[in-house]
């Protein structure tokens, strides 16, 4: 560990941060994407007449129209994979709270940072930045603190010590998300049209991981981005941003500008979602602009099943005409993948297909 750390504070590491306090007037080499994978950020406003769809989710709570949003629920996901969702129940102020508590740690002293410094994508708590700094082959504008988040009280004493409220606020805020997150799926396995606590018992020993990401102001934003074309592992990320910056893909891989919208939080499938469904809904590709003048911060709540349960096509969408499309895979399996394989190279999801005719 201390070898690792002391190998990592040499040139190998260096963070977003660092880069954009000392003023660097252009991105270093490593950051420049190839022309084909540049974000084009004027043109990509070209696609945005594409509403997104915005969902009230109080009314998830009103017998008479609980139906109603599951449709919308189920349009969103067959379209997207993604929807923003409001009146969702987290109270601004533990949003805010969470969100100062990240712009705090992120502006620590590097040293202090570094304390969490690990290259280890199995490790419950680390801090780094682009995606990999020890493998990536072009870097991306982004710090991040990752750390396990349920069950809290198993996770929250490794997580940073500094700023002194982060354990207390990031933990009120990753609490709130998980109550959440229960009723999303819910209301998504219904939208499927199976049990409404069909995956309940995994579900309560299930993992989240939050990523806290911060992406600083970047001087060349034409040629760089915050993170690459992905989808999540996980089974439903909930995402809170505070301006906007995230793109997805639609059906027809056009990218769209995901709008911020105050007080929202962004619901976006993932991998595991796409497997239990069987394809009907598909896991949502997405990527991160960055910008020349706002530091962005974001939280991305990753939640899936317990992190050696495997997943697979839900029996009941699965018949004589539609047989299972995928393999069954785990949130470990997933991480043993990322550490061996570039996963923009090849989708981890693309692995586990069956051949469809
Ligand atoms: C992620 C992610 C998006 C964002 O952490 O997986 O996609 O806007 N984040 O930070
Ligand atoms: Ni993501």
């Amino acid at each position: 560990m201390e070898e690792t750390r002391k190998s990592l504070l040499d040139d190998s590491f260096r963070s977003a941060m660092t880069l954009t306090n000392s003023g660097v007037p252009q991105v270093p080499d490593r950051y420049v994407l190839p022309p084909s994978q540049r974000p084009a950020l004027g043109s990509s406003l070209g696609t945005s007449e594409t509403t997104l769809p915005v969902i009230d989710l109080s009314l998830l709570h009103q017998p008479l129209l609980r139906s109603r949003v599951i449709h919308e629920i189920s349009m969103a996901c067959k379209e997207f994979g993604f929807f923003q969702v409001i009146n969702h129940g987290i109270p601004s102020s533990v949003v805010k709270d969470a969100l100062d508590a990240a712009t705090q740690f992120f502006d620590l002293p590097v040293e202090e940072k570094m304390l969490l410094v690990s290259a280890n994508v199995h490790e419950p708590v680390r801090y780094g930045t682009s995606l990999n700094h020890s493998t990536d082959r072009v870097h991306y504008w982004r710090d991040f603190i990752k750390h396990y988040s349920h069950p809290l009280s198993k996770w929250i004493n490794m997580w940073p010590s500094n700023p002194p409220c982060y354990k207390d606020k990031v933990g009120k805020y990753a609490e709130a998300t998980y109550v959440l997150h229960k009723q999303l799926i819910e209301a998504i396995s219904e939208s499927l049209g199976l049990e409404k606590n069909y995956l309940q018992e995994e579900i309560e020993e299930g993992s989240q991981v939050m990523a806290v990401n911060c992406y600083p102001a970047c001087p060349e934003p034409e040629i760089a981005l915050g993170m690459p074309p992905h989808s999540d592992f996980s089974s439903l990320t909930i995402l809170l941003q505070s301006s906007q910056g995230l793109q997805i893909m639609d059906c027809n891989k056009n990218w769209v500008c995901v709008p911020y919208i105050e007080g929202a939080l962004i619901v976006q499938l993932g991998d595991q979602v796409e497997v239990m469904s069987n394809g009907i809904y598909k896991s949502v590709i997405h990527r991160v602009t960055v910008n020349k003048d706002v530091k962005r911060l974001s939280f991305a709540s990753l939640h899936s099943l317990p992190l050696h349960k495997k997943i697979s096509p839900a029996p009941k969408l699965v018949n004589a005409n539609n047989t299972p499309a995928y393999g069954e895979f785990s949130f470990n399996d997933f991480l043993d993948y990322i550490s061996s394989n570039d996963f923009i190279q090849q989708r981890f999801i693309d692995t586990i297909k069956k051949n469809s005719s």
